[in-house]
């Protein structure tokens, strides 16, 4: 692996010359000169445990040699397609195996590049074919930053301050985030979203003008928050009553990293539509939208579509992720080490007054920090030590949550008991250094 790069590292300095400080200006801009599966490879000679994978991205782990393999064959053959105008032979095989892996009959795909973009392909679908003008979304949600996802995302208003007016008729009720329920009653509070769903379509829209209801699965970007059992199947049971869609935005929870292949299957609940992106082809931009048959002939021939979406090297990529997702057992691997680090960080937390709830599903794991002396506030300052604290030591991690007071726990789904242990030992080490 690459060792020091002083050239790198002199101009990196000049990030904020080069890049908008809308994209920039962020945590920690760490400069690396190579990855490889579990570790990143900085370029102060140092090597860091990756406990970001590329934003959920890369769940295999940086260059998965399946994968590398995959597209640099691909890249002896075609790099560009596009859909429409020609075939070829990972688009179809990216399908197939892709109707492999997905719940129910969600067997048809519309092939983007980005999260955002599959988004707004299955909000423009879910219109198209109910001839339905509004969604309905969940407060805390993210679905991406273009003007047709940041309408349904309100996971922070750093993403819709000055960009109003978004596409109307998108209303919000709250996710059911029992930690800081919003009503404050306690155990109740997990049927206030299915209330205001009722109010919504008593007072405000009614729903047979509802296109769809899209909704994270586990809230990402939001807080790692996850629901109560019963809230997905409830809104399934809404959505069917009222002939509303379901859509699950998989783009965080897809791919194993909830511990089944997708968060539909670890909820037992299928969406009608589903859409997905990150993980699917191991950090290739690649996404897709994927609904039944009957739905998707519904959207009719040229009504959407995209320039670089499907590519064939990222599908290539692709095919080899959910072949190396299958022959190494992948899924086995996230259940295990999944105990090991729940068992560990709640085990933390009840040493630690300032870690107030672990949460999650699989290797998506969220430690939320608060503040004992403010009631319980979220802590983001706490968050940013423990990220410090920790980068000094060789671990990467990254917050989530509008007050960045959640630490997003999610390593690649093939890290070995020895590198969990060794991310969370550091973590371990951090929060003892913080606490009171
Ligand atoms: C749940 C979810 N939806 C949508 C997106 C947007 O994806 P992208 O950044 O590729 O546009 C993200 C990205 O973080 C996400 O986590």
């Amino acid at each position: 692996m690459p060792g020091s790069d002083a050239d790198l590292l002199r101009r990196a300095q000049r990030l904020d010359e080069l890049l908008a400080p809308s994209l920039s200006e962020d945590w920690p801009n760490l400069p690396v000169a190579g990855g490889e599966g579990a570790y990143l490879y900085g370029a102060d000679g140092r090597r860091y445990l990756d406990f970001v994978s590329g934003m959920a991205a890369c769940n295999l782990g940086h260059r998965h040699p399946k994968v590398v393999a995959a597209a640099k064959a691909q890249l002896d053959r075609l790099i560009h397609g596009p859909i429409g105008v020609v075939v070829y032979d990972t688009l179809l095989r990216a399908s197939e195996e892709l109707a492999r892996l997905t719940p129910g009959d969600l067997d048809m795909f519309f092939w983007g590049n980005s999260g955002t973009e599959a988004v707004e392909g299955a909000l423009k679908l879910a219109r198209y074919v109910t001839r339905r003008p509004a969604f309905v979304a969940f407060v805390g949600g993210f679905h991406g930053r273009s003007f047709g996802s940041a309408s349904v995302t309100t996971s922070n208003v750093k993403y819709r301050r000055h960009y109003e007016p978004l596409l109307p008729a998108v209303y919000h009720v709250p996710f059911p985030y029992c930690f800081r329920c919003p009503y404050r009653r306690g155990g109740a509070c997990c049927d206030d979203p299915f209330a205001s769903l009722d109010r919504l379509f008593a007072h405000v829209v009614p729903p047979d003008e509802v296109a769809a209801i899209l909704v994270e699965p586990i809230l990402g970007e939001g807080g790692y928050v996850v629901p109560p059992s019963d809230f997905l199947p409830r809104l399934r049971a809404i959505c069917d009553r009222e002939g509303i869609l379901l859509i699950f935005d998989e783009i965080q929870t897809g791919f194993g990293r909830t511990g089944e292949m997708f968060a539909a299957q670890t909820f037992g609940v299928t969406p009608d539509v589903l859409v997905l992106s990150k993980a699917i082809a191991s950090g290739f931009p690649l996404s897709a939208v994927a609904a039944s048959p009957r739905l998707m002939r519904q959207w009719s021939a040229g009504t959407h579509g995209t320039t670089f979406g499907g590519n064939p090297v990222a599908c290539a990529a692709a095919v080899a992720t959910f072949e190396a997702l299958r022959e190494e057992r992948v899924l086995d691997n996230v259940r295990a080490r999944a105990t090991e680090a729940m068992d560990r960080l709640t085990a933390l937390a009840a040493r630690s007054p300032l870690i107030g709830e672990v949460r999650g599903r699989g290797l998506m794991i969220g430690v939320e920090f608060v503040d004992p002396d403010e009631g319980g506030a979220p802590n983001g300052a706490a968050v940013r030590r423990v990220l410090e604290g920790c980068l000094e030591r060789g671990l990467l991690l990254y917050p989530a949550g509008p007050a960045g007071s959640v630490l997003r726990v999610i390593p690649p789904l093939v890290v070995s008991a020895g590198q969990l242990d060794e991310g969370l030992r550091i973590i371990e080490e951090v929060v003892h250094s913080l606490t009171p």
